[in-house]
């Protein structure tokens, strides 16, 4: 009995050094939160008196140098903390004075795991208690990999997930859900939880394969569908496999090739031999407008002879008046009133005052003239310009140079011969090369009054003739 007394008597006698006025209460059972998630470390005095005015410490009892949260003198001092708590830890001052003084500790991390110590200490004592706190953390859903095939046929599947705490469980299953045992199996440990890896030989053909990582209440999985297809070339190496892939595509590309060589040659011979019937066309075409050209020269040409008394001094016309060329006149005091004094120009005897003419002009071998039609009533004894202001509609050479008036032509040919046709009614005067039948230059909308005269003028003093052409007797080509 007095040993019993005694006993008590120290218990109590500790009990009292530890703390006479309360006792620090905090959770039996270990505190669970998801990564990511805020939790309450609970925390409180017995009786409910407040803690305001006394020291409350949280620190972790697996490290050293452990702060997680300090108040003391009436507030939180947390210089001490450790780094990894900055900013996530709240004691609620407000509870401290109902004796709570649990701590918040938010957006937890798997690294919070842990054992926790809430220490309190008054003036006169001090008690703490101890919270064990896990963190559970649900990983990244599993890849699966096909990672090859081996020579007896099998195809390597691997299967990886990271992100998990505590460690998973990792297994395969058939599309049976008969466990299959994986062959290597690789576990790693960081802040982050733990990441796995397990890798599995299948020889089934048309089946699903499962691999599931699982936590106590967490389950993630993932599937793959391995078809026949799959094994066909399960003794073939990729080497073939990817060798014949090329092979394939090169093929393709020369056919595509051939294909469009093919397609383009057969155009261009169909463009060609359009091109053939489109000319053979043009060609009979061209020919019987030549034809109908020619059919109409004989019809529209009129018989010019040059007007001897019209032709300036320094010129000679033959007796026929067929022709005019440059040279001392024998008659020089014959005729003319009204003959060219300033240019060496010469004039038909007939003139036309209505209807369509034609005549055509050798001018072969002679580098510089004028041809065309002249007004009766213009100046022929002034030089003034050959223009249809004038009373002049003529084309020229210079040498290499064509002109019709003021204006320069661009021509492809030379002619030898020039066809003039006048339609007086309409106002047009157009000359064309008689050879080529092309078309040199033409007066449109021309305004004539009185009579038109067929003209040739020469520059050159030069003995060439202008000849005019007998049209109407020239034997058909
Ligand atoms: C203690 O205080 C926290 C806030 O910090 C509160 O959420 C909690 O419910 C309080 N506990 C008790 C038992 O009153
Ligand atoms: C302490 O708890 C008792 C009941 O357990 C309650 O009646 C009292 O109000 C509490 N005191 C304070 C300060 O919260």
């Amino acid at each position: 009995m007095k040993l019993f007394l005694f006993t008590l008597l120290l218990i109590s006698g500790i009990t009292d050094s530890r703390s006479d006025q309360f006792a620090v209460v905090g959770s039996a059972d270990s505190v669970f939160a998801f990564a990511g998630e805020d939790v309450l470390l609970p925390c409180s005095v017995k009786p409910n008196i407040s803690v305001v005015d006394m020291k409350v410490e949280w620190f972790r009892l697996d490290q050293e140098y452990s702060v997680v949260h300090l108040y003391e003198d009436h507030v939180d001092r947390n210089t001490e903390q450790i780094q990894s708590y900055k900013g996530r830890t709240e004691l609620n001052h407000q509870q401290l004075q109902t004796g709570n003084a649990s701590l918040r500790l938010s957006a937890v991390k798997v690294s919070d795991e842990g054992r926790y110590k809430c220490f309190i200490q008054s003036k006169s004592g001090s008690d703490d208690a101890t919270i064990d706190f896990k963190v559970e953390a649900v990983g990244n859903p599993p890849v699966i990999t096909v990672d090859g095939f081996d020579r007896s046929g099998g195809l390597h599947l691997l299967c990886e997930s990271e992100g998990w705490h505590p460690e998973p469980d990792l297994e395969w299953l058939d599309n049976k859900g008969v466990r299959l045992s994986s062959e290597t199996t690789e576990t790693q440990r960081n802040t982050d939880g733990f990441s796995v890896k397990h890798t599995v030989t299948v020889h089934q053909r048309d089946g699903k394969i499962h691999c599931r990582v699982k936590m106590k209440h967490h389950m993630l999985e993932a599937l793959i569908s391995s078809t026949s297809n799959m094994y066909l070339y399960r003794r073939t190496s990729v080497i073939v496999i990817s060798v014949s892939v090329v092979l394939i595509v090169i093929a393709g590309i020369l056919i595509a090739v051939a294909v469009y060589k093919y397609r383009e040659h057969r155009r261009l011979q169909h463009e060609n031999s359009r091109m053939k019937s489109e000319h053979r066309r043009l060609q009979h075409e061209n020919s019987r407008m030549k034809s109908v050209i020619n059919h109409l020269r004989k019809l529209m040409a009129v018989n010019v002879t040059l007007d001897a008394d019209s032709a300036h001094r320094d010129l000679i016309v033959s007796e026929d008046g067929k022709q005019v060329k440059w040279g001392h006149t024998h008659n020089r005091k014959v005729g003319g009133n009204n003959r060219f004094t300033k240019y060496l120009g010469v004039v038909g005897k007939e003139a036309f005052s209505s209807g369509c003419f034609y005549f055509e002009v050798q001018v072969k071998d002679q580098t510089v003239w004028n041809l065309g039609v002249a007004r009766e009533s213009a100046e022929w004894k002034s030089s003034i310009s050959l223009s249809p202001e004038n009373g002049f509609w003529t084309v020229s050479k210079r040498y290499e140079k064509y002109n019709a008036s003021s204006d320069p032509l661009s021509l492809s040919m030379n002619p030898q011969r020039v066809g003039v046709f006048v339609d007086y009614k309409k106002g047009l005067v157009s000359f064309h090369d008689v050879k080529s039948m092309f078309h040199i230059y033409s007066y449109t909308g021309q305004f004539f009054i009185g009579k038109l005269y067929p003209f040739v003028c020469l520059w050159s003093l030069n003995s060439t003739p202008l000849i005019i052409c007998d049209v109407t007797n020239e034997e058909s080509e």
